[in-house]
């Protein structure tokens, strides 16, 4: 797939998907900004992929509108581009609707889909100036069905991002920008590592997949290559599921 030399900026770069993302872009030939709130595991993991200054990190608070603008203008002077942008942090407050608070709710809303909103409003008038570019939102399998194990403030989040995504693409495909969300199923990273502990729960998430085993972050970050290459410059507002057949029942 041909990411050479795009600018590619990841969000929770430093967590279970993001590094390894991050990793399959550069490998690819992309020159990777991770940008996280984890100041200590993102260098850590920028490092891991590569220290020769095409991986780099930068902290950030997603939910600041101010903090963006600083990244972004960072990464534009160091630059002077971005060709895709992942957004792709998430958080997950395990609890049902009804012991949830309201803050805890507008919690999720705000990093899962605040989140989002943020970073494709700071990209959008560099992809619209530069007459292309390509955003990519992590969802989730949540983002497609009612998934009856998971929190409803995280389905609903995540709902919102999947339809957010196809008004964009909808609305800026004219400039040139295209805007597609990818919704994995469960995979092992730090967000689900203590809930598959429970050996109840990563049954119910084994026996929902038709295909007989959990994803990978390969095989989502395998996904995010393919939407962010040239090979994929028709394709816009799709919501792919990488869900080993999750979805399809
Ligand atoms: N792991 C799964 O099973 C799974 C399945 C479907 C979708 N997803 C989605 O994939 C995305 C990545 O999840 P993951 O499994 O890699 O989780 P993770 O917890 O390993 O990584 C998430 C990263 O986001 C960062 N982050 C959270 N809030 C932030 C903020 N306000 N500002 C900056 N950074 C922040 C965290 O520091 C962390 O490094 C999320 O959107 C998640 O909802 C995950």
């Amino acid at each position: 797939m041909n990411v050479k030399d795009k600018v590619i900026v990841i969000t929770g770069g430093a967590g279970g998907l993001g590094s390894v993302m991050g990793s399959h872009l550069y490998k690819e030939g992309a020159i990777v900004c991770l940008l996280d709130l984890d100041e200590n595991k993102g260098p850590e993991v920028a490092r891991g992929i590569s220290d020769d200054g095409r991986v780099s990190f930068y902290k950030i608070d997603l939910t600041s509108e101010e903090e963006w603008k600083n990244v972004i203008g960072a990464i534009m002077d160091k630059y002077g581009k971005i060709d895709v942008l992942v957004n792709n942090a998430g958080i997950n407050i395990r609890k049902p609707v009804e012991e949830m608070s309201f803050e805890e709710w507008n919690t999720m809303m705000k990093v899962n889909t605040g989140s989002t909103f943020l970073g494709v409003k700071s990209v959008l008038p560099i992809m619209k100036e530069q007459k292309g570019g390509a955003i990519i939102n992590t969802s989730s399998v949540c983002g497609l069905i009612g998934h009856k194990y998971t929190p409803e403030a995280y389905t609903a989040a995540k709902g919102a991002v999947t339809m957010f995504t196809k008004a964009i693409a909808s609305r800026y495909g004219s400039f040139g920008v295209r805007c597609n969300s990818i919704h994995p199923s469960t995979v092992m990273t730090p967000l689900v590592e203590k809930m598959l502990q429970d050996p109840e729960r990563a049954a119910e998430r084994l026996g929902e997949v038709p295909l007989g085993r959990l994803a990978s972050a390969d095989d989502v970050a395998n996904a995010v290559v393919y939407l962010a290459s040239e090979e994929a410059s028709f394709i816009n507002g799709i919501s792919m599921p990488i869900d080993g057949g999750v979805t399809c029942y």
